[in-house]
C-alpha cells in the first residue's frame, strides 16, 4: 500500500512510498485512510526540523490529523465496519507517569510518550492503518467531509477545558474571549467559545480571504489590530505563536485573566520585553498564563460533540483546499488564503 513518508531530520525526503500492511500489533481495528489534514507540525517534519521514526525504521509515515473508515473491528470495540473513525495522536509513555497511567497522556510528565505520525510511531497518511480500540474515536456519519478537523478540535477542546478549570479557582463570571490567529486552531477555538455562549473576538493580520467572513458567520467580531480590541478579555487563547503578540496578550487583558498559549513558536528570535513590568501586571491582576498541547480521549469525545453541533457548511469552508495524496507537494506548499489543507487518500 502507499504511504506518505519522510526520513526524519532530512529535509526534502518526503515521498509517497510503498509500505507494508499495518501489523496486527498496531491494534485490532483496521481502518481505511480517507484523508489527513496538514498542519504546521507536518511542515516542520517535512523540513527535517522535527519528528522521529519508529525504533529500527528509517522512514516515518506522517499524518496525525486523521479521518478513516473502519474495515474490521472486534466485538466490544464500540465501532462497526463502515463507521467513520479518527485515531488519537498520542500514546502513553511506558513507565507510565502518573498522568499517562490515568489516561491523561496529553499531560505526560517524562516526555517519553509517542505520537502517531510525529514521534516514534507511524502516522495515518496511508491507505490502511490499525488502531487500538481505546485510541479510536467514532464520528457522526454526517461528518465525512469535515471529520478530518477532529484532531485540531480536540486540541482546542482541551484548551477550553483547562482554562475553565483554572478560571474556577475563584468566583468567575467571564464573558469575553480574545482568540489570536484565525487559522484552523483559532477558528475552532472561536467556534467552541461561541458554542459556550461567550462574546468572541478574533484577531488576525489578514484583511482579505475567507477568514473575516468565517468569523462574522460565527457571530464573533474580527479585528486586524490588537490596539482596536479593548483590554478587557477574561480569557485569551493565543494561537499564532508570534513572539511579539504573545508578549502583548500577556499584558493586555482583564483582572484575573487566563491566557492560554497554544502556538508552537520558533526559537532563536530574541525579543526585548520588560519582564519586570509584565510580571508586575500578572501578579497584581492575579493573571494566569499557561501552555496547552495535545489531547486525551475525553477531549476527542468533546470535539466529536462540538463538530456534530456546528454548522456543516461553516466547517466545510474551513477546508480551503483538498489535494489528492499524489500531489502532496502542492498541499505542503503554503498559499495565501489557506486555512486547512487536506490530503485525500482514498482514490
Ligand atoms: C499535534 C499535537 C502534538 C504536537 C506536538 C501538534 O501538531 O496536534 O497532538 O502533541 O503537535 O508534537
Amino acid at each position: 500500500m502507499q504511504a506518505l513518508t519522510v526520513i526524519p531530520g532530512t529535509a526534502g525526503s518526503v515521498e509517497l512510498t510503498d509500505a507494508p500492511e499495518p501489523p496486527d500489533g498496531d491494534g485490532a481495528v483496521l481502518v481505511e485512510g480517507l484523508a489527513v489534514g496538514v498542519c504546521g507540525t507536518d511542515r516542520e517534519i517535512v523540513a527535517g526540523e522535527y519528528g522521529e521514526a519508529p525504533p529500527a525504521a528509517q522512514r516515518l509515515v506522517i499524518g496525525h490529523e486523521s479521518l478513516g473508515r473502519v474495515l474490521e473491528a472486534p466485538d466490544g470495540a464500540g465501532l462497526e465496519p463502515g463507521d467513520l473513525a479518527v485515531g488519537i495522536v498520542r500514546r502513553p509513555d511506558p513507565v507510565p507517569c502518573a498522568n499517562c497511567a490515568a489516561g491523561e497522556w496529553d499531560m505526560c510528565r517524562n516526555g517519553r510518550f509517542t505520537e502517531r505520525g510525529i514521534k516514534g510511531r507511524h502516522g495515518y497518511a496511508s491507505e490502511r492503518y490499525r488502531l487500538e480500540p481505546e485510541f479510536a474515536v467514532r464520528l457522526d456519519p454526517g461528518l465525512d467531509r469535515v471529520g478530518v478537523l477532529m484532531e485540531p478540535t480536540s486540541v482546542v477542546a482541551k484548551a477550553w477545558e483547562h482554562l475553565e478549570r483554572i478560571g474556577h479557582r475563584a468566583a468567575w463570571a467571564p464573558r469575553k474571549v480574545l482568540v489570536t490567529g484565525a487559522g484552523p486552531i483559532g477558528l475552532l477555538a472561536a467556534l467552541l467559545g461561541v458554542q459556550r455562549g461567550w462574546d468572541v473576538r478574533v484577531l488576525d493580520r489578514v484583511r482579505t480571504g475567507v477568514k473575516p467572513q468565517l468569523v462574522a458567520d460565527l457571530g464573533a467580531t474580527y479585528h486586524t489590530d490588537l490596539s482596536d480590541v479593548d483590554s478587557d478579555s477574561d480569557v485569551i487563547i493565543e494561537c499564532t505563536g508570534a513572539a511579539p503578540l504573545v508578549a502583548d496578550v500577556m499584558a493586555r487583558n482583564a483582572h484575573n485573566a487566563v491566557v492560554c498559549l497554544t502556538g508552537v513558536s520558533s526559537r532563536g528570535r530574541p525579543l526585548e520585553v520588560d519582564v519586570g513590568g509584565l510580571n508586575r501586571d500578572i501578579v497584581l491582576q492575579n493573571d494566569v498564563v499557561f501552555g496547552s498541547v495535545n489531547a486525551n480521549r475525553r477531549h476527542y469525545e468533546q470535539a466529536a460533540v462540538a463538530l456534530s453541533r456546528a454548522d456543516r457548511g461553516w466547517l466545510e469552508r474551513l477546508v480551503t483546499r483538498r489535494v489528492p495524496i499524489g500531489d502532496f507537494a502542492d498541499a505542503l506548499d503554503r498559499r495565501d488564503g489557506d486555512v486547512k489543507v487536506v490530503l485525500d487518500i482514498a482514490r
